[in-house]
This record gives C-alpha cells, sequence and structure tokens, in this order.
C-alpha cells in the first residue's frame, strides 16, 4: 500500500478499491501507518465522503480490530443509546439507571469528550473512585447481574476507532457523516446489542448542525445497524442550545442525581423520555408510547432509578454516597455569578461557545494528554426567548481561579446574546427516523 497515493486518491474525490479500507485499519492498528498520513487521510474524508461500499467496509474492519461483548444464549433484550454529542448532553447516565430498572440490560459504552462537547466517560470519572475500566468479562458480568454497565470502550474493543477518535479531535476531522457513523456503529455494534437508540443532534451545537445532514447521519448509521441485525432507531433533538442548565463534568452528575428524584430540568427529562420510551419499544419491552412514559417515570418516583443508580456506582468503585448527597463530588474552589449585562430577550445561549468554555477552564481537553478538572464548569439557567433585566443572574461560573472565572465570563459573553434576530429554539426532539423513513414529530418546546 502507499499511503500518499490513497491520500491523493481521497483528496481528489475517488473511490479506495475494495479491500483497501479493511488493509488500512489493519496497518494502522499494527502502527505501520503514522498519525499524520491518517490525519491526512481523515481530513480528506472529511471534504469528499465515502461511497456505501467504502463506509461499510471501514465500520467493519474497525469493529473487527477488536473483541466484542458476548452474551449467546441469554433472554433479557440489550439495548443502548448513543448520542452524536452534544454540550449538556447527559441522558446516558439518566437512561442507563432508568432502563436497567424496567428490565432491560444496558452494556453501556461511552466515549470521551470530543471538540467542544463533553463525554460520559470524564462525567462519570467526576464521581470519586468511579471506574470506567471495566475489562470486556467485568463488563458482561455487571451488566447480567445489575442490569447495566457503564465503560469506557475497552482496550479490546474497537481499537482502531479509540486511537482515531482521539487523532480527529485533535486535528479537526470530527465533522464527517462518514466518520461519524464509522466510529459510532463500530462500537454499538460491538456491545451484543439487539437494539439501538441513536439520539442524532442537530442545530448550532452539534458536530453537523444542518438537520439535513442530522437526518443523513441518523439514516446511515441506521443501515449499518439494520444491516448487522440490530433494530436501530434515531431522534434528532436540539443542539441549539445546551441540554439541562448544567454543563462540565460534576456539575453535570449533580444535575441527573436531581433529576433522578424528579427535580431536572423539563427539557432534559423530556429528551430523556424521548429516548428512553425508544429504548423499551426497541427493546420489545413497551409497545406504547405513553406506557413507556408512565414506566420510565415509575422508575424516578419510586427511587428505583436512583438506587439503581448507586448500585451502578458501587459496583463499579464509586462512591455512592454522591446519590444522597450530591456535595460529595468534586467542587470548585471558585464561583462567581454571570448577570445580564442590559436588559432584553435572550436570542440565544449557543452550545459551542459554552463548550469551549468549559474546556477553556480545564474541563475539557484541547490535546490528547490534557488532564480534565471535573469541577468547572457553568449552571446556565437563562433560556432562549426569556425576557431579562440588567443585573438579573443567568448563570453561575465555576472555576479552579479567578483566571477560569475571567475565560468563563467571556465564555459566556459570547454565548449568551441578548437582543437581536434569532432563529426560533429547534423542537426538543424534531424527527423520528427508522428503516422506514422520516416522520416529523408533533412540536413539543
Ligand atoms: N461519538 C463518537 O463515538 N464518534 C464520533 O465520531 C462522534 C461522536
Amino acid at each position: 500500500m502507499v499511503i500518499p497515493s490513497l491520500i491523493e486518491c481521497k483528496r481528489d474525490g475517488g473511490e479506495l478499491p475494495p479491500g483497501t479500507w479493511a488493509a488500512l485499519v489493519r496497518a494502522y492498528a499494527a502502527e505501520e501507518i503514522p498519525d499524520y498520513q491518517m490525519a491526512a487521510l481523515l481530513m480528506a474524508v472529511v471534504w469528499r465522503g465515502l461511497t456505501d461500499a467504502e463506509l461499510t467496509e471501514l465500520t467493519a474492519a474497525m469493529l473487527a480490530s477488536g473483541d466484542r461483548l458476548r452474551f449467546d444464549g441469554w433472554e433479557v433484550p440489550r439495548v443502548d443509546k448513543h448520542s452524536t454529542g452534544g454540550v449538556g448532553d447527559k441522558t446516558s447516565l439518566l437512561l442507563a439507571p432508568m432502563l436497567a430498572s424496567c428490565g432491560a440490560a444496558v452494556p453501556m459504552m461511552s466515549g470521551r469528550g470530543l471538540g467542544h462537547t463533553g463525554g460520559t466517560l470524564d462525567k462519570l470519572e467526576s464521581i470519586p473512585g468511579f471506574s470506567t475500566r471495566l475489562s470486556l468479562a467485568d463488563a458482561m458480568t455487571q451488566v447480567r447481574r445489575l442490569g447495566c454497565a457503564l465503560f469506557g470502550q475497552t482496550p479490546e474493543i474497537a481499537p482502531v476507532d479509540r486511537r482515531l477518535y482521539a487523532l480527529r479531535d485533535v486535528t479537526g476531522t470530527v465533522p464527517s457523516v462518514p466518520l461519524i457513523a464509522a466510529s459510532i456503529m463500530s462500537k454499538k455494534l460491538a456491545e451484543g446489542l439487539n437494539a439501538l437508540v441513536l439520539d442524532v443532534k442537530a442545530g448550532s451545537g452539534a458536530f453537523l448542525p444542518a438537520e439535513a445532514d442530522a437526518l443523513t447521519l441518523a439514516q446511515t448509521m441506521i443501515a449499518l445497524g439494520e444491516s448487522s441485525g440490530v433494530r436501530t432507531v434515531a431522534l434528532v433533538t436540539a443542539m441549539d442550545r445546551p441540554l439541562g442548565h448544567a454543563c462540565g463534568n460534576a456539575l453535570e452528575v449533580e444535575e441527573c442525581i436531581l433529576a433522578l428524584r424528579g427535580e431536572g430540568p423539563h427539557d432534559l427529562l423530556e429528551v430523556t423520555l424521548a429516548l428512553g420510551a425508544e429504548m423499551l419499544a426497541a427493546a420489545g419491552l413497551e409497545r406504547d408510547a405513553s406506557a413507556a412514559r408512565t414506566r420510565l417515570l415509575n422508575t424516578i418516583t419510586s427511587g428505583a432509578a436512583s438506587r439503581k443508580f448507586a448500585e451502578i456506582i458501587e459496583a463499579q468503585g464509586g462512591n455512592p454516597a454522591i446519590v444522597d448527597d450530591p456535595a460529595a463530588l468534586p467542587q470548585a474552589e471558585a464561583s462567581a455569578v454571570y448577570v445580564a449585562p442590559a436588559r432584553g430577550r435572550i436570542a440565544a445561549v449557543h452550545p459551542k461557545a459554552v463548550g469551549l468554555g468549559v474546556n477553556a477552564m480545564g474541563g475539557g481537553r484541547t490535546r490528547v494528554e490534557d488532564q480534565v478538572d471535573s469541577s468547572v464548569g457553568f449552571v446556565i439557567t437563562a433560556r432562549p426567548g426569556d425576557t431579562v433585566e440588567a443585573g438579573q443572574p443567568l448563570a453561575t461560573i465555576y472555576a479552579r481561579d479567578a483566571a477560569g472565572l475571567e475565560a468563563g465570563e467571556a465564555a459566556l459573553s459570547e454565548a449568551i446574546v441578548i437582543g437581536g434576530d434569532a432563529p426560533a429554539p429547534r423542537p426538543l426532539v424534531s424527527h423520528r427516523v427508522t428503516r422506514n423513513g422520516i416522520e416529523v414529530l408533533p412540536y413539543r418546546p
């Protein structure tokens, strides 16, 4: 294989011959291709895309680069949810214990923050002692015992995606339908699932902001899932503002603990229930959407989901006391209230500026080797459409020190726009996509 010629072929819009992507993945896994050449190839894919045949081959090769979870002969339906990435997007932490409380098995393998978005693993690791590094064998045992395991991509699972994900994060090569689809599906197909629900984000804070791209991504991943025998459904959800109030790892875990007690923000609950109802239906555990919502809400009101979350935390070495006392989570050294600089209507709360702000304060990575400070971030109570007075509190900034507070304030002054025209906020859940097509959902703010 002459790698520069392959890069040039993709750069010029060509299709790599059958077998080439599989060979590239094997060679990259064997460290025979340096990161700089792989990054150039990825950039060519960002611009030129992949044909269906190339994408299928790339995804299968990434999956085959590692092992998979096996639940042979086990009757309990396995279902997972995966998001294409957002800011304040913490539904995984709610859905895992809620679904496990409903009798589903949830082998939830998650990722780290990517670009301006947060990652479920980074959030979970803000829980003192919590280990996301489960071996495949331990993850399978825990799923059978508790109905759920929350773990990172083990070195055995799609190891090539693991390296490509880190490389894409720092080389501007995230926003690409085929690269996102191959990355997500190579991991999800390794989980031994019966069903998968995809949360495909649309709006300025999504990797692919345009609704049309979100729908294409949804259909692309559904085709990959269904052709591998996994029932796959997608919801397109809003990422034109952060989801919920909290953005930043420990702050998001705290918001989830409150949400599991029924005290979470409305938008977070709505998106969680919509995804959860699809998960129950796709797993064959509930047919009727309103019965599914009721069943999911019952896991909150009965305390079952909170108890399950505590059990999972304990099983993975974390301190389950945080479920009763979120103050045991890492606390920021400094905080400040961010107030409205003027009277007016909030036109936008730009998620990307918020996510980059969390990163700038140390809550995310700008280089692969960066350590994450889980205590920092924002709690933003201002929502697009609110009318506010000058001096009214809009958010609280949590930071390491005065410089962090300054960085946080600069980010919020860019993110929260008061006055001027802005497009109407996107519906929280706008489309349902299945192998049969796209359904526009009734408007729910
Ligand atoms: N999540 C993933 O797992 N991969 C991507 O490329 C984007 C989001």
